[in-house]
């Protein structure tokens, strides 16, 4: 096997476009089930790893999907009218202001391409979704990153970069954040874009907002042009694996990123399933009655543990392993659970060594990561 250096040094003299490209690493994805069971040879796994949805998805989408299988030789629509139909009614605004993506990931790319050149800055908070300094690194761009207050952003701070760098071109905004699943209040956030220069690109990132729809920022699009929402189908609408997300933005925005995304960047099945799971409603409701319920659940048994944790508005929580053992910390514990079957996210690469980012999953599977908890925290201690 090759080093990554091997790698990176047999790749020259092809040189890539920016130098920050090498200083880039793979996004690391939460471990796959099969992985699991390929590596340990644990058969029951529970994966609480990537804030999918633990109740799948709307019933609906399976009808959907069949009845595409036999137009698979068929390209999808290019330009998704039924979905966008559908996205333009329940979001109250124009077809022209949607840009469908294959998964919201797909959207970021495509506007870090469309707008950041390496004369241009990229602000984003510490502790925000690592995509972000990524998409810096890809443009060859400035990446800025602004510390966080109370683990979530510092908006004032925020503000002050923007004016401190007047060649910034685009702010990142996590709403709730990921990993640590804080929320920002409507006021700041409106008090944030109306103090930023309207040539600056304000992206809020809304990939959690099912679970938090007080969240919202809907109301910033009809104010501000330089305002993009960006959400996904990935998280409560429980089509991760199909990959389908979208963009709300002003027209001449939607018609830039319309210009450089793929023809046909959404597959078929991944529409006709996005136009059912949308028209669900009532598995939304579900899904974060679920949510709410079992996090509620989790807190209590956090405390009970002595665990600290920080108060998520999404689908996640991030759990703190401050154990006073010197062999017990975040990735040992992390480790122990893997090996018991139960896959969770470790932080480090967020600079959150001492924390564990938990799914919430049904009552079963909390339990079932309760229980291992216990048994690790007090066989080791
Ligand atoms: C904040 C945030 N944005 C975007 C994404 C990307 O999700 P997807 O590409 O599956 O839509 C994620 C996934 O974890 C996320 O946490």
């Amino acid at each position: 096997m090759q080093s990554p250096q091997s790698t990176e040094s047999n790749l020259l003299p092809l040189v890539p476009a920016y130098d920050s490209i090498l200083g880039l690493m793979p996004y690391q994805t939460g471990k796959p089930v099969e992985e699991l069971t390929r590596e340990y040879g644990v058969s029951d796994v529970v994966k609480l790893a990537s804030n999918e949805n633990p109740l799948g998805c709307s019933p609906h989408v399976t009808l959907a999907i069949t009845e595409q299988l036999g137009e698979l030789a068929r390209y999808p629509d290019g330009n998704g009218y039924y979905l966008k139909q559908a996205l333009a009614d329940v979001n109250d605004v124009n077809v022209e202001q949607i840009t469908l993506g294959n998964g919201s990931s797909d959207l970021l790319y495509i506007l870090a391409s469309s707008f950041a050149g390496s004369d241009d800055a990229i602000i984003y908070s510490q502790y925000a979704f690592i995509i972000y300094p990524m998409l810096a690194k890809m443009q060859g761009a400035t990446g800025i990153e602004i510390p966080a207050s109370r683990f979530g952003h510092d908006l004032k701070a925020m503000s002050q970069a923007v004016a401190d760098n007047p060649n910034t071109k685009m702010v990142f905004i996590a709403n709730p954040n990921n990993p640590t699943g804080t929320q920002l209040a409507h006021e700041e956030l409106r008090a944030f874009v109306a103090s930023v220069p309207r040539s600056v690109l304000v992206v809020l990132d809304e990939a959690y907002i099912e679970y938090s729809p007080e969240s919202n920022n809907r109301a910033l699009l009809d104010e501000f042009d330089n305002v993009i929402i960006v959400r996904t189908f990935s998280k409560a609408y429980g089509l991760a694996g199909l990959r389908v997300g979208y963009a709300l933005s002003s027209v001449p925005v939607a018609d830039l990123l319309n210009r450089i995304r793929q023809p046909f960047n959404v597959s078929r099945v991944a529409l006709a399933a996005a136009a059912a799971a949308l028209a669900d409603q009532d598995f939304i409701e579900e899904s974060r009655l679920n949510n709410q319920e079992q996090m509620r659940w989790l807190e209590k048994q956090f405390d009970a543990l002595g665990l600290g944790f920080i108060k998520s508005h999404a689908n996640f929580i991030m759990v703190e392993i401050e154990v006073e053992m010197e062999d017990i910390t975040a990735a040992s514990i992390h480790q122990a659970l893997l090996e018991q079957g139960v896959i969770v996210r470790p932080l480090e690469g967020y600079g959150l060594p001492n924390w564990l980012r938990i799914t919430i999953g049904v009552a079963e599977d909390n339990m079932r990561l309760i229980d291992t908890l216990r048994s690790i925290l007090t066989d080791d201690l």
